[in-house]
């Protein structure tokens, strides 16, 4: 692995908190949904976090969604970042929150907590989940409405037949959003009922990505419904990516 130099060409603030940076330089390599490590030159020491690809493969210009972990080494220098300035980022994108470890099916369950929506969002910029599913579902969940980031994106997916999407807001009310947490309403019906399209065995996978408990009681709640983890020699209905 070598570090190359990219350049912020925007850093886009939606809240004080959420921020998103565009950089220019570095031609990586990936599949939607991955992510790859960057870094900042903080006291003589290189800190370096994994961050998920917002762009698909074929936007030369890198995409990333942030949030600022108030008490972390990195989140809020990257925060600050302004137009002009370094960001070292590394040569070699992984992960496996990719359609190509998916199965076919009918409906594609791209569900998230907070800054877990990024690797979905480049998903679904390609042309793979249009071409290989009847229905996508984007669904999201976050504390507060004005977290409900990237909503012109959305508007532009909601064109798509195939395309629904189903968001959470926990503590606030927030008309046309959901209240509570995601595998509550997985497990009495309410997701399946925004959505619109059946969540089952029988016709649905599920990407999971986001906080690390949202990933245990997610899991949880689709095991009620028969849905278990899936893995390449034992094949199932949910993948899933750790943020912490
Ligand atoms: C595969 C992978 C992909 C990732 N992609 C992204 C991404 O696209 N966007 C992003 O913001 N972060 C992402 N992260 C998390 C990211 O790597 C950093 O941990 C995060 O930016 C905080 O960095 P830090 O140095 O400030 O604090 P850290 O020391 O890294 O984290 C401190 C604590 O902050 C909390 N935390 C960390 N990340 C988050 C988060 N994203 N949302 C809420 N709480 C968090 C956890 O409690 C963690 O223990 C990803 C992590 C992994 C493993
Ligand atoms: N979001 C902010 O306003 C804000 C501001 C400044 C700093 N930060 C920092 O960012 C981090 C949190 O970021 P975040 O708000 O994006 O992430 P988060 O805490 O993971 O919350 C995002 C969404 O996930 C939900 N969630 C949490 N645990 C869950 C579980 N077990 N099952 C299902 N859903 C679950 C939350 O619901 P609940 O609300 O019910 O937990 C919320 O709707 C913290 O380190 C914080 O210090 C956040």
């Amino acid at each position: 692995m070598s570090w190359l130099e990219g350049r912020i060409v925007e850093n886009r603030h939606w809240t004080e908190s959420l921020f998103s940076l565009r950089v220019e330089g570095p031609a990586l390599d990936f599949q939607a949904g991955q992510f790859v490590r960057i870094a900042l030159d903080i006291q003589g020491e290189r800190v370096a976090r994994a961050f998920s690809f917002v762009n698909p493969p074929h936007d030369p210009v890198l995409e990333f969604y942030g949030v600022v972990v108030p008490e972390g080494p990195l989140s809020p220098r990257l925060a600050r970042l302004k137009a002009g300035d370094v960001l070292h980022v590394a040569s070699n994108p992984a992960g496996f929150l990719v359609l190509r470890e998916v199965p076919d099916c009918e409906t594609l369950w791209l569900v998230a907590t907070g800054t877990g929506i990024a690797p979905f969002l480049s998903i679904l910029r390609t042309d793979a989940p249009w071409q290989r599913f009847r229905n996508v579902v984007l669904v999201h969940a976050a504390r507060y409405g004005r977290e409900l980031v990237y909503q012109d994106t959305v508007s532009d997916l909601s064109r798509k037949t195939a395309f629904r999407y189903v968001s959470f807001v926990s503590r606030e009310r927030h008309p046309g959003s959901l209240e509570g947490r995601i595998p509550a309403a997985i497990a009495d019906g309410r997701l399946e009922k925004a959505a619109g399209v059946a969540l089952d065995a029988a016709s649905s996978h599920v990407m999971l990505c986001g906080n690390p408990q949202m990933l245990t009681d997610a899991q949880a709640a689709l095991g009620g419904l028969g849905m278990r983890k899936h893995r390449r020699r034992n094949p199932g209905h949910i993948t899933v990516e750790s943020f912490w």
